[in-house]
Order: C-alpha cells, then sequence, then structure tokens
C-alpha cells in the first residue's frame, strides 16, 4: 500500500531539530525523566525499577489500561487499547474501512485523519469551519451525509484552529450518526486543555456506542517522545481487531514508555497544571504582540487546546514566508500549505517555555520585511 508523504511531519523534519524557535509546535514542552520519576509513588517507583525490557502485551500493560480507564465513565482495561497515536489512527480506519464506503471529516485536519482514508479508497467530505470564527456549524455536516457514509472524523480541540464544540453541537454530532448508523473517530489528543471558558466535552466513548475515543500522551502531558495512545470504545469487537492489525505494525509498547505513561497518568495535575499554564500566558502575549504588525491579520485566539491558525498579509503564499523565516531568522513556522487549506495561514503553538523569546525575534524579522 503507497501513502502520499505526510507534509507537515515532513515539514517538521525538514527544521525541528536544526530552527532555534519552534513558533508553531502543537505539543507542550517535553518533561525530562527526572521530572516523571520525581511524581513517581513508592509503589510505581518499584515498578519501573523492577521493569523488564522484553516484549509486552499487545492491548498495552494492563496496569496502563486501568490507569487510562479511570478517565473513562466506563472504567473496564477491556475497552482500552495502548499503541502510538498515529498507528492508532492507522489501524482504525483500516479497521472500519472499505474501498466503497464515503467518509466525513474535519478541514483543515491533521493530515492522517484525511490521508489514511483517501489511501484506502474511500470516498471523502470535508466538514469545513468558517474561517471568520473557526466556527463548526453541525447543519453543514448533515448536508455531508450520503448513503454510503460509514464514518465521521471529528477533532475538538481541533488542530489547527483551537476552535472547541459546545456540548450541545457534540450531541447534535451523535443524534446524526445514531441516525445515520455511523461510527465515530473523535481524536481527542488536546483532550483537557481547556484554556477558555467552554464547558469540556466528554469523550464520544462515553457518549455514544459506536464512538471511538483517541488521546495519549503526546499533547496534554507533554510526554510525546513516549509515543503511548489509546483508543477507547464500548466496541469490544472493533478493539479486538485494532489489536490483530497491530501484530503486523508494532506488535507491542515499549515497556520504559508504558510505565512512565502510568506515573503521568496517576499524577494528572502535575503534568497538565503547567502546561494550562502555559499556553494561556503565551496567548495573552501573542494577544499583544499581533496587534503591532500589519503582517498579521488578525487572532481567533484558540477555544481550547494549544493552537491557533493565524491569517497573514502577506504578497506570496505562507509557504514562501514560512520558508523565508526560517531559512534567515531561524524561526519555524509550519504554513497553511500543511493543511492542504486554501489561504494564507500560519499555526501558531502556545506550549513552548521559550515562546517569549521566539516573539523577540518574529518581531525584528517583521519589522525587517
Ligand atoms: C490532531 C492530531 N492527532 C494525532 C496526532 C498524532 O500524535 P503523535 O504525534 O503523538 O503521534 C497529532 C499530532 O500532532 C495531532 O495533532
Amino acid at each position: 500500500m503507497k501513502i502520499p508523504d505526510f507534509k507537515l511531519e515532513r515539514y517538521f523534519a525538514k527544521h525541528e531539530f536544526t530552527s532555534k524557535y519552534l513558533l508553531s509546535s502543537s505539543d507542550c514542552d517535553g518533561y525530562e525523566l527526572k521530572y516523571v520519576l520525581e511524581c513517581a509513588s513508592k509503589s510505581e517507583m518499584e515498578l519501573w525499577e523492577g521493569m523488564k525490557l522484553g516484549y509486552t502485551e499487545s492491548e498495552g500493560n494492563p496496569l496502563l489500561r486501568d490507569a487510562i480507564a479511570q478517565f473513562y465513565n466506563n472504567k473496564s482495561i477491556e475497552n482500552v487499547v495502548v499503541a502510538s497515536p498515529g498507528e492508532l489512527n492507522f489501524i482504525a480506519m483500516n479497521v472500519l474501512l472499505d474501498s466503497t464506503d464515503h467518509v466525513v471529516t474535519v478541514s483543515p485536519c491533521y493530515q492522517s485523519l484525511s490521508e489514511v482514508v483517501k489511501t484506502i479508497g474511500c470516498e471523502i467530505s470535508y466538514w469545513k469551519p468558517k474561517p471568520e470564527n473557526w466556527e463548526f456549524n453541525t447543519d453543514d455536516l448533515e448536508k455531508l451525509i450520503k448513503k454510503n457514509t460509514k464514518l465521521i472524523i471529528i477533532n475538538f480541540p481541533h488542530n489547527p484552529t483551537g476552535s472547541y464544540l459546545k456540548v450541545s453541537q457534540l450531541n447534535e454530532i451523535v443524534r446524526i450518526a445514531e441516525k445515520h448508523d455511523l461510527y465515530i473517530f473523535s481524536d481527542e489528543m488536546y483532550h483537557k486543555l481547556m484554556i477558555g471558558d467552554m464547558q469540556e466535552l466528554p469523550p464520544i466513548c462515553d457518549v455514544y456506542k459506536k464512538g471511538i475515543s483517541l488521546w495519549g500522551t503526546s499533547k496534554t502531558f507533554g510526554l510525546a517522545g513516549l509515543r503511548i495512545g489509546w483508543l477507547v470504545s464500548q466496541d469490544l469487537k472493533f478493539l479486538h481487531s485494532v489489536v490483530s492489525y497491530k501484530d503486523y505494525l508494532s506488535i507491542c509498547n515499549s515497556a520504559p514508555s508504558e510505565i512512565l505513561s502510568i506515573i503521568a497518568l496517576n499524577h494528572f495535575d502535575k503534568f497538565l497544571l503547567p502546561n494550562i499554564q502555559k499556553i494561556k500566558s503565551n496567548i495573552r502575549l501573542f494577544d499583544d504582540f499581533y496587534k503591532k504588525h500589519k503582517q498579521i491579520n488578525g487572532f481567533i485566539p484558540p477555544k481550547a487546546g494549544s493552537t491557533a491558525f493565524v491569517k497573514l498579509n502577506i504578497e506570496n503564499s505562507s509557504l514562501d514566508f514560512s520558508n523565508k523565516m526560517v531559512e534567515e531568522a531561524g524561526i519555524m513556522t509550519v504554513p497553511a500549505e500543511m493543511f492542504e487549506y486554501v489561504g494564507k495561514y500560519i499555526r501558531i503553538g502556545f506550549g513552548r517555555k521559550n515562546f517569549s523569546e521566539a516573539l523577540v525575534e518574529f518581531d525584528v524579522y517583521l519589522n525587517k520585511l
């Protein structure tokens, strides 16, 4: 099976480890191993020190699945499968879909949410927000449903726009899915990064029997390097198929990552709260910053999550803008082209502690243009 390049990940591969400032990252700074271990209880420390580096259980360490299950209504480990987030997305689509199916996905989106579906051969329709406020309208979604629609893919908090739904809108999506007997794959990678005053959405698996929730340690926890994610669903047959498919990919998870994830989940606030604080304070900095620069054409602060999609007032394309800035000033931004979005936008990521320093350099760069 051939799949086109993942443009955004290739762009990161080119610049992430050579640029001085990352202004577009969607994750929060990675915590140090020392910090994670300092959070550990005595029994978690024993688990860490006694860990064996052999193969692990395909579904995920039962202690980890139990720690994950505590975040959902259905607290059984049977409903949880652990793998890396990208892998879980890839497997879920392959398990659920045939080439004759139609799928509706949010757009702009993290490319794997559309590309895997297209590679399977499915017909795809895009549910798009209004660019004035990045709000998604559920009436628009319902109009996209066809006879052969099998799956709706959503992602709230939304990457890249920072859009979020009201609980009533999520209920409406569930109503549409129920009416047409559809699955909902809900990419909840930014779950619990609540930075505004909107009510937190329940995970889709808690409110819909054909709902599949994806979450992991990369964004909310500041532990992207663990490569740990999980699917939670009431549909056990689906989850068993995911585990079987995984035998052709990673087979099982890395034992150290599993144990570090257990510690992070059991001491959740120590990971979440510093990230929320950092994101909120960086949003305030950017809100002051953008008003001073004519090249930035308005700012819609994220309602939840760690990113915003910011419109530029420039002559050339956003790709050209980002390429020049990273080459000339070592500041990396992700342009709209990486999301197949037409228009001059860049993603801004608020999860990094050197954000204020990056803004100083960004200021110098924009003033020189
Ligand atoms: C919406 C969304 N889903 C999934 C992922 C994949 O997460 P990971 O990089 O941990 O595999 C990302 C990463 O940026 C994302 O933004």
